[in-house]
């Protein structure tokens, strides 16, 4: 399963490439807000920014809502830097524009899904990815998890290529849960990442290696 922070905060998008275990970095307009990152230029700089810190693929988010909106956005995004993914939402017009893109060789993103029929349009669309958004389903007493797995039903029963990139995960056992139901993909925060480390009988174990190397020398 390959790991992507979803974050625009450059540090800890470098501490996550650090350890070594990145695959790749998804945004929203959320997460660039959050940052500052606000305006045309900044934006666009920011994510050649990520794409120079990380190996893999930058999902870059569209901001308009209709077909000829999203292409024009898309292409520009997808201009910027060859690791760029152009990230659109769930709605008709996306799915058209999934499909101008994909056609066209360019990776695609289709965020926002919340049911497999939505993913299975999605695929049919030639997406490189769909992010259903499990702990958004969680927040609302949905099981997101459940949406992983019928996905990766249906994608399986088909053979489609388009890959389940697990979003809106918020813990570390989101993480074990998608790796146990064939998510290819989980995105989340660098303290769920981080929190796949811990387990108090390494730190118990450890500081016993250590004590007794001590008194041996
Ligand atoms: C996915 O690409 C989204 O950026 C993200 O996972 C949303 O997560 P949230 O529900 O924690 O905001």
């Amino acid at each position: 399963m390959k790991f992507f922070i979803d974050t625009a905060n450059l540090d800890q998008i470098r501490e996550a490439q650090d350890l070594g275990v990145l695959d790749g970095v998804t945004t929203n307009p959320s997460l660039m807000a959050k940052e500052g990152i606000t305006g045309h230029d900044n934006i666009m700089k920011h994510y050649v920014d990520i794409c120079n810190i990380v190996d893999g693929d930058v999902s870059a988010e569209v901001i308009a809502t209709d077909y000829d909106g999203m292409v024009r956005e898309g292409e520009a995004l997808a201009d910027l830097h060859e690791q760029i993914v152009v990230k659109l939402p769930m709605i008709k017009d996306g799915i058209k524009a999934c499909k101008y893109f994909s056609d066209k060789g360019v990776k695609t993103n289709v965020t926002l899904v919340f049911s497999a029929g939505q993913a299975l349009l999605a695929a049919k669309a030639g997406a490189t990815y769909v992010s259903p958004f499990i702990g958004r389903l969680d927040d609302i007493s949905t099981d997101g998890l459940n949406l992983v797995s019928e996905i990766r039903h249906i994608y399986d029963n088909y053979g489609f290529e388009t890959q389940i990139l697990a979003a809106s995960v918020r813990h570390t056992m989101h993480i074990i849960d998608c790796a146990k139901l064939g998510a290819d993909v989980m995105t989340g925060p660098l303290s769920a990442i981080e929190g796949l480390l811990k387990h108090p009988l390494t730190d118990i174990g450890l500081a016993k290696f250590l004590e007794d190397f001590k008194k041996g020398n």
